[in-house]
């Protein structure tokens, strides 16, 4: 069947920056987005936890008949995309490769930076992904908690973004990076306050972009790829949708329409 939809999961509200892009360069497919706002954030929590939650949200989407899932989160990617990969039998597409692949892609010095999340960055899953496409590229991580919040709160190009910014990018430009991957769903909205405090010849790698042409990639080739604008999109959240409502616009950069909340029933199962 060639018009079922994309299942992409998140979080929460973060991951729209990839179904933006995803909507961007897949005008005519069929999306279908859960937020797992009861649970955010993932970031913060171990990974046997973010597993298990990713498990429950891509199960959900399943159930929807989707033909592909995205794992729009990059802690939830780092950590629990071949789980996924071996408990549903659609294609399921991380974030980290395509981030790492465009990353290699794009450095001259081989001199790699990436910010993400506490979990993405402890999990390594970008240093290995990048070191398994290219053995002499050197990475450097920092985890960024606080942007999550300041992009949430309106606040990516206001002066605490810019100060927090320069804290946390400073032990990565100290190497001489020459490429910084945006590893976090919220990342892209502060790419203005990034690229202001970055030399010009450093490169940013979104990894929601690359994400979203590497479904397009895989869709096209299997034949898969739906053709008629505009595909519908179904937002669900799994707590009350007041919040992710109001911030999710921002991300969506439009009006978000009808969300639902749903109640996984497998949410409290092991
Ligand atoms: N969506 C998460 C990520 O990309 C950020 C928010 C969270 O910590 O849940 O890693």
């Amino acid at each position: 069947m060639t018009d079922y939809s994309i299942g992409v999961f998140d979080s929460g509200v973060g991951g729209l920056t990839v179904l933006k892009e995803i909507r961007r360069y897949l005008p005519g497919e069929n999306l279908i987005y859960l937020g797992d706002t009861a649970r955010v954030p993932y970031g913060t929590k171990s990974a046997e936890t973010v597993v298990r939650y990713a498990q429950q949200a891509a199960a959900f989407l399943w159930h929807k008949q989707v033909k592909m899932i995205v794992v729009a989160c990059n802690t939830a990617s780092s950590v629990a995309l071949e789980h996924l990969q071996h408990s549903f039998p659609v294609p399921v597409v991380g974030v980290i490769v395509p981030g790492a692949r465009e990353a290699v892609r794009l450095t001259r010095s081989g001199r790699i930076g990436v910010i993400g999340t506490e979990g993405t960055v402890n999990s390594d899953a970008y240093p290995r992904e990048i070191h398994s496409l290219a053995t002499d590229c050197r990475v450097w991580s920092a985890a960024c908690p606080l942007f999550v919040p300041l992009a949430e709160e309106g606040w990516a190009e206001h002066e605490i973004a810019r100060l927090a910014a320069l804290e946390y990018l400073a032990p990565l430009l100290e190497q001489q990076i020459d490429t910084l991957v945006l590893g976090c769903t919220h990342y892209p909205l502060l790419k203005n306050t990034l690229r202001a405090l970055l030399q010009p010849e450093i490169q940013l790698v979104d990894s929601a972009e690359q994400t979203a042409l590497t479904v397009r990639h895989l869709l096209g080739d299997n034949d898969k790829l739906l053709t008629v604008s505009p595909g519908r999109c179904k937002f669900y959240v799994t707590d009350v949708p007041t919040r992710f409502v109001r911030v999710g616009s921002d991300f969506w950069g439009q009006p978000l329409g009808e969300v639902e909340r749903v109640n996984l029933p497998l949410l409290d199962e092991k």
